[in-house]
């Protein structure tokens, strides 16, 4: 493995990266908020009320800040769904339950123009692509809606290839309890490499260059865009626009990204192309790789797309949008699997119930042909390396990951639970006028109270309850379905057109890890409770205990920790009898070799 993350200098920074991804700026508001100016005036519509400030106060943030849930709850009471308040600098009015589904379907209501006014995104993004780049242009979207959804389900060997690998080598196994104080930078590491195989290919991803990139690309953009933010005046821009080169400039780390993937890929695509030909020729069907990658080769002429080093600017935009978000999403649920411990169990309960039917289907599967040979007095058919091979029965599947149907209600009840604050501000592009008479006019900003759709009485009573498996059996409930009651991944022509791929490596990597830790707890349970409701977008690292399913010889666990040792700082190694607890640094997990 590349020591590209041994760099405990890169692993901070990694840490403090600004998740600006196409839909979820949140942090990037956050880092405007002491010093742009405030742009914008709140919306004409003097019937709209403005929360009253604290005393001594002049804005809202350090009573949000305080306890958001509870400020928000205290606003829907005291002055119904719609409301103003001054946030982050910003002049926002908060647009709750039922007005929420009209600000994502009403296409004058734009969230990118909204984060374009702080951080001057688009300009940042269209630099590194050629075709496509009219603001609104939907080419990805369909794309990652169309083609790649459809075909998710040939990834799941893929995707649960690379998290089993990555989770022995990250996390780790054979101790029998463990803390890890970075599960962030470790889930990072793992779903940046499954992230990689999935658009790039198995080929390309196997340079460690692309994971790199993959890796590195949203806090490089995050830190350009906060280049850009302190001081907006022209002469600042004007600098920071020649430091950035966003027209054509070297210096532009996007560039240096995109550069790495058109150099991995260039051989790899070209030997596609000469197999591809000479299948062709001979007339034999072309067995086309998996990957986004060939599925922009394939759609190239109907999308335009100019050359190689466009559709790697395409890809390098969605892993903007897709690596930083899942990371945080699989973070939290295991959070979730700390925070309630039962519930976990039942998740692992459930997963065990499955993958054993699975095997009992394949072995009465391998009896009919034994049985069939003997009938036909053939020879005894060999399974070793088929799809039948007994070692395989247990493998995690697509159809296995489809029944398990607790875990989608999970899923669904942890991103309901979880977003309860204020994001995905809009910006209002003409004067928009809601149901209820009341307006926004334009250039004024909106931001989603997700509070009010998610713990909106209506749901039940128990809205501040974590209940996880309250929508088992209701197909309607599915976590990626967007409803009043579930906008997680927004809704709408916008919505998260990556959310099937998302929720799959959840469902997989929670699968993968429950299988191999029995138990998942806080290290400091008051401080890892809080997280739970963090808002999308600004994952927080929280240490976790974990505690191995398979109680390792004391052999096992200290050949590893050798391994470790030698290539890094592993701090606190205390070996009792057969336990052997290893506090892992920053700087040792990502060391880790593969044993
Ligand atoms: C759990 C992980 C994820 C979360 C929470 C998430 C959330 C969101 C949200 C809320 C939006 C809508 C923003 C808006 O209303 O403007 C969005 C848009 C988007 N997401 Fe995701 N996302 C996730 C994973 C992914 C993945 C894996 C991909 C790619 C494979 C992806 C690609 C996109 C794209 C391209 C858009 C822009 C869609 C458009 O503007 O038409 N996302 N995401
Ligand atoms: C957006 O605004 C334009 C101009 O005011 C209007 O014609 C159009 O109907 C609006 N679109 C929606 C979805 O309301
Ligand atoms: C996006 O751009 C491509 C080519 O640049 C064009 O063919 C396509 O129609 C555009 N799509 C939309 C929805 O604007
Ligand atoms: C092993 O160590 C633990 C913790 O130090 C202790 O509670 C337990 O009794 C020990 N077991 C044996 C078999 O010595």
């Amino acid at each position: 493995m590349s020591g590209f993350l041994a760099d405990p200098e890169t692993r901070k920074i990694l840490r403090a990266a600004v998740p600006v991804t196409i839909g979820l700026a949140s942090l990037a508001y956050l880092a405007v908020k002491l010093t742009s100016k405030p742009s914008n005036g709140f919306t004409a519509d003097e019937s709209i009320p403005t929360v009253r400030l604290r005393e001594g106060e002049s804005v809202h943030d350090i009573e949000y800040r305080e306890n958001p849930e509870r400020f928000l709850e205290y606003c829907e009471k005291t002055y119904g769904p719609i409301f103003n308040i001054h946030l982050m600098n910003q002049k926002l009015t908060v647009v709750g339950h039922p007005y929420i589904k009209e600000v994502f379907t009403n296409s004058n209501f734009s969230s990118t123009d909204a984060i374009d006014e702080v951080t001057g995104l688009r300009k940042y993004s269209a630099s590194i692509v050629k075709s496509n780049c009219e603001i609104d242009n939907s080419t990805m979207h369909e794309l990652l809606r169309d083609v790649l959804t459809p075909k998710l389900q040939l990834f799941t060997e893929r995707i649960a290839g690379h998290l089993d690998l990555t989770l022995g080598y990250t996390f780790g196994g054979g101790f029998e309890t463990k803390v890890v104080d970075d599960p962030l930078g470790l889930v990072f590491h793992i779903i940046a490499g499954t992230m990689a195989k999935v658009f790039m290919g198995m080929e390309i991803a196997q340079d460690p260059k692309v994971t790199e990139s993959f890796i590195f690309c949203t806090r490089d953009f995050g830190q350009m865009l906060q280049a850009g933010v302190p001081d907006r005046s022209f002469w600042h821009m004007f600098s920071v626009n020649t430091k950035y080169g966003y027209l054509d400039g070297a210096l532009n780390p996007l560039h240096k990204h995109v550069q790495a993937l058109v150099t991995a890929s260039t051989p790899v695509i070209l030997e596609r192309r000469r197999r591809e030909a000479e299948c062709k020729e001979k007339g034999i069907p072309y067995e086309r790789p998996l990957d986004i990658m060939q599925i922009l080769l394939d759609e190239s002429d109907k999308y335009g797309f100019v050359d190689l080093e466009d559709m790697c600017g395409h890809i390098m935009l969605t892993v903007l949008a897709s690596v930083h978000t899942t990371v945080d999403a699989c973070t939290n649920m295991l959070y979730f699997f700390a925070a309630y411990p039962q519930h976990a169990e039942t998740l692992y309960n459930e997963q065990q119930d499955v993958l054993d039917e699975q095997a009992r289907e394949r072995e009465k599967e391998r009896a009919k042909l034994v049985a069939k040979a003997y009938e036909q007095g053939a020879a005894v058919p060999e399974f070793d390396g088929t799809d039948l091979d007994p070692k395989k029965d247990r493998e995690v599947t697509t159809s296995a990951i489809r029944k398990m149907v607790y875990f989608d209600s999970y899923l669904r009840e942890v991103f309901r639970y979880r977003s309860a604050r204020l994001n995905l501000a809009h910006k209002a592009r003409k004067t928009v006028v809601f149901s209820n008479g009341q307006y926004i006019s334009k250039g004024s900003k909106v931001i989603i109270n997700m509070r009010s759709a998610h713990y909106n009485p209506e749901q039940g009573e128990d809205v501040n309850e974590f209940k996880p498996f309250k929508y088992v059996g209701q197909t309607a409930k599915s976590p990626a379905k967007a409803a009043t009651d579930m906008i997680f991944f927004g809704m709408g022509a916008h919505i998260c057109p990556g959310r099937f791929l998302a929720i799959n490596e959840m469902k997989i990597l929670g699968t993968l890890f429950l299988q191999r830790y029995s138990r998942v707890e806080f290290k400091d349970r008051e401080a890892g409770m809080r997280r739970l409701t963090q808002i999308v977008g600004e994952p927080l690292d929280q240490a976790l205990i974990l505690t191995s399913r398979h109680h390792a010889s004391t052999e096992e666990a200290t050949s590893v920790s050798t391994e470790t040792s030698s290539t890094s700082t592993t701090t606190a190694t205390t070996t009792t009898n057969s336990s052997t607890t290893i506090s892992v640094t920053l700087e040792s997990s990502s060391t880790m070799v593969i044993v």
